[in-house]
């Protein structure tokens, strides 16, 4: 299948690509910037004439929107910019596909909801945005629901790539220079690796059975014995983490305290077959070093 790709420069988009590729499927990557000797085609979400013009050239059987304004905090600093991307950039993208009748796949978040449940959420639990990337992120989820028939949404969460700025990768790089530093205990979620969600992303692209998808790996943590688990599995020694409360992180955004997706739609199909984070993170690791020792 002929498959676009938007935000396919994104830490996501680049294992999207690499996967289709992979599985036999024709990668159209698209982004907002020109990369110099990429094969990306350059498409501004925003634009509803670019994005039905760049949809008519390259002829796709499928969209995977990916592209997104992912900084939390500038997202909250400002609201406008966050609702012009994530939610007036989709609504263009569902636009053009329902013009062309392309099914769609348009990738969301754990932060449509509010993080006041203690056990995970599931596709039929009522999303309530607590900060504006949130809210512009379910605004996308509407406007896909009310242009297109033919689209599935994939909620995901705590997203690790080896081709992107990762939590995980963080952790790895701070403790080349420092020894000790501070890592948030009270929010809980489950990190999960773009490779896993890119091929399970992938397994939708025949399916008829359209609608919202929670896609992450299994399990769950806080990102402080999350933080512990990645310097363990690296073999990183010397390094002491000392765990704080959320409120003592500063930034300006609220984020779920509690957000863990639970994969009920392909559970109650049969079709979950999503491993363990921490399996995941070990696959993850490897890759890194693979691609630290080819450049
Ligand atoms: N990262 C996570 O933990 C996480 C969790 C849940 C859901 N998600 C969702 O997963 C998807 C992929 O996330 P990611 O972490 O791979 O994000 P990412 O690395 O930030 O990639 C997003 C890509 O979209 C591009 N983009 C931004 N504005 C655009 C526009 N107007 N037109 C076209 N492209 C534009 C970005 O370009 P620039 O870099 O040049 O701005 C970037 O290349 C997003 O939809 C995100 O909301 C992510």
């Amino acid at each position: 299948m002929r498959v676009l790709v938007t935000g396919a420069n994104g830490m996501l988009g680049r294992d999207l690509c690499e996967q289709l590729s992979i599985s036999q499927h024709t990668p159209l990557a698209t982004d907002i910037a020109m990369h110099e000797g990429s094969a990306i085609t350059p498409l501004d979400i925003t634009s509803a004439s670019d994005v039905l013009r760049c949809f008519e050239e390259l002829k796709p059987d499928v969209v995977i929107h990916a592209a997104a304004a992912t900084n939390v905090d500038a997202c909250e600093r400002s609201p406008d910019m966050a609702y012009k991307v994530n939610a007036l950039g989709t609504w263009c993208v569902a636009a053009a596909c329902a013009k062309m009748n392309i099914h769609l796949i348009y990738i969301s978040t754990d932060f449509v909801f509010d993080g006041k449940k203690t056990t995970p959420y599931t596709e039929f639990d009522t999303p309530n945005p607590i900060n504006h990337y949130g809210a512009s992120k379910l605004a996308g989820e509407k406007a896909v629901q009310q242009v297109c028939s033919r689209y599935h949404i994939v909620r995901t969460q705590w997203l690790n790539g080896a081709q992107g700025k990762s939590f995980a990768s963080a952790m790895i790089e701070m403790a080349k220079t420092k020894s000790e530093w501070t890592v948030v205990v009270d929010q809980t979620g489950c990190p999960t690796f773009t490779l896993d969600l890119s091929r399970a992303v992938i397994s939708l692209l025949e399916s008829h059975m359209y609608g919202t998808y929670h896609i992450v790996n299994r399990g769950e943590c806080s990102w402080y014995e999350f933080a512990g688990k990645v310097l363990e599995m690296a073999g990183i020694r010397g390094v002491t983490l000392h765990p704080i409360p959320a409120s003592q992180w500063v930034s300006p955004t609220r984020r779920p305290a509690y957000s863990v997706l639970r994969r009920y739609v392909l559970e109650l199909q049969g079709l979950d077959h999503m491993r363990s984070w921490e399996e995941a993170l070990e696959e993850f690791l490897m890759q890194r070093k693979i691609l630290a020792n080819s450049n």
